[in-house]
C-alpha cells in the first residue's frame, strides 16, 4: 500500500521528536489511518551535521528536493519567519498539506497562508504552536463556535515558567535555569524570545485571532518579559503570592481584542499559581461554561512531536484524497 509521505522541514529538537514519534507509532498510525506513514525527506540547514535518519529519507538543503518527492504533508519545524513563510508557501501552491510548529511564523503569516490554501482545499494546521502539547486550537475552535469567549488567562511560555519556578523553588540563578531550559529543548534557537515575552505574545496573538470578529482589532496593551524583572524579588519576597509570566486575552470590548503578557503576582487560589515548570496552562471563560482549564506540558521534544503528529492525523482523516 502507498505510503502517506511525510517532509519535515528542520530537524531540531521539534523535527528529530516527529521523526522519532512517527517511527515509534508506525503500527498505530498504520492502523488508524489505514495507511503506511512514511517521512520520505528532511530539510535542514547545515549539510555537515550528524543526522539520525534511515538510508530512503532524502536529506537536503533544498526545499525543491523536498517537494519532488511528491510529498503529502509538510510538517515546518524551523526557527524565524520569512524562510519558513517561502517553504510553506511553495509547499501549499504544490499541493502539500502543512502542519506547523512555528508560533513565530504563523502569528506573523498564518492569515495569508490559510487564504492560500483554502483557494486550493488544503490544510494548515498549527496546534503545536502554541502551548505545547495541550491541544489548544481545536478546543478554542469548537467552544468559540456556539458561544463568545470573553477571556482567557494563561501561561505560554514553558521556558519563563521554568525559568521562574526553578529560581522560586529550587534556588538557581536565572543563568543557572535559562541552561537547564536550553539544555532541555524548552528554549527557542534565540532564548531572548522566551525571557523577552515576544513568544507568549506570539501564540496569544493566534489565540486571540480564534477569538476575533471581523470588525475587532487585536490590541496589545502590554508586553513585558523576564528581562524586565528583578529577580531579587522572586526570592526574597515574603509573600503569599507567586510571580507567573501570565498572558491575558480579554474580548469583552466590541472594537478590539487587548493583549497583555507581563509577569504577575498571583494570589495562592488562583488557577494558575500551581502551574510549575515546563507546564502550561489556558484558562478559557464563556457564560455557559464558566471557565474551562487545560494544563501540560508546554515545550519540549515529545509533547511538541505529539501534537505534530495529531495534527497530521487529523489531516489526513480530513482529505479524501489521501484517505483512500
Ligand atoms: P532547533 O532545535 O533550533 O531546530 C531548528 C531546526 O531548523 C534545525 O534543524 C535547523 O537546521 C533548521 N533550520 C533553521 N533554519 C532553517 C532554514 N532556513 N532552512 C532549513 N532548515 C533550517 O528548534 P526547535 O526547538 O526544534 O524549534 C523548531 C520550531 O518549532 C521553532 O519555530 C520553534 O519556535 C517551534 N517550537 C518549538 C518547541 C520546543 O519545545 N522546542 C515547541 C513548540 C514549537 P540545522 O540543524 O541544519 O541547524
Ligand atoms: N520556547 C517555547 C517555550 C517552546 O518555552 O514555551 C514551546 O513553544
Amino acid at each position: 500500500m502507498e505510503p502517506i509521505r511525510v517532509a519535515i522541514l528542520g530537524f531540531g529538537t521539534v523535527g528529530k521528536g516527529v521523526y522519532a514519534h512517527i517511527k515509534e507509532e508506525q503500527q498505530s498510525l498504520e492502523q488508524t489511518l489505514n495507511r503506511p506513514v512514511q517521512v520520505t525527506a528532511v530539510l535542514v540547514n547545515d549539510e555537515s551535521k550528524h543526522r539520525d535518519v534511515a538510508n530512503h529519507v532524502l536529506l537536503t538543503t533544498n526545499m525543491d528536493d523536498v517537494l519532488a518527492q511528491q510529498i503529502d504533508i509538510v510538517v515546518e519545524a524551523i526557527t524565524g519567519v520569512e524562510s519558513a513563510y517561502q517553504y510553506v508557501t511553495a509547499a501549499i501552491e504544490q499541493g502539500c498539506h502543512v502542519v506547523t510548529a512555528n508560533k513565530a511564523m504563523y502569528a506573523a503569516r498564518g492569515q495569508k497562508l490559510q487564504e492560500l490554501a483554502e483557494e486550493r482545499r488544503i490544510n494548515v494546521k498549527y496546534d503545536a504552536s502554541v502551548a505545547g502539547g495541550i491541544p489548544i486550537i481545536d478546543t478554542l475552535n469548537q467552544i468559540h463556535q456556539l458561544e463568545s469567549v470573553h477571556r482567557i488567562e494563561a501561561i505560554l511560555n514553558g521556558t519563563s515558567n521554568y525559568i521562574l519556578t526553578a529560581v522560586a523553588k529550587e534556588g538557581l540563578t536565572f543563568h543557572e535555569a535559562l541552561t537547564q531550559a536550553t539544555r532541555l529543548g524548552y528554549a527557542e534557537a534565540d532564548p531572548s524570545h522566551d525571557i523577552d515575552g515576544f513568544d507568549a505574545l506570539n501564540k496569544a496573538y493566534i489565540l486571540a485571532n480564534l477569538l476575533r470578529k471581523d470588525y475587532q482589532e487585536i490590541t496589545v496593551n502590554r508586553r513585558k518579559g523576564l528581562d524586565q524583572l528583578q529577580l531579587d524579588e522572586v526570592l526574597n519576597k515574603q509573600t503569599n503570592q507567586v510571580l507567573k509570566p501570565l498572558v491575558t486575552i480579554d474580548a469583552t470590548s466590541e472594537s478590539a481584542i487587548e493583549i497583555v503578557v507581563e509577569p504577575t503576582w498571583v494570589e495562592e487560589n488562583h488557577p494558575l499559581s500551581s502551574v510549575d515548570g515546563v507546564q502550561n496552562a489556558i484558562v478559557i471563560s464563556s457564560d455557559r461554561l464558566g471557565s474551562l482549564k487545560l494544563e501540560g506540558a508546554g515545550a519540549g521534544e515529545k509533547p511538541t512531536a505529539h501534537a505534530i503528529v495529531q495534527d497530521i492525523v487529523k489531516t489526513v482523516k480530513e482529505d479524501n484524497r489521501i484517505l483512500v
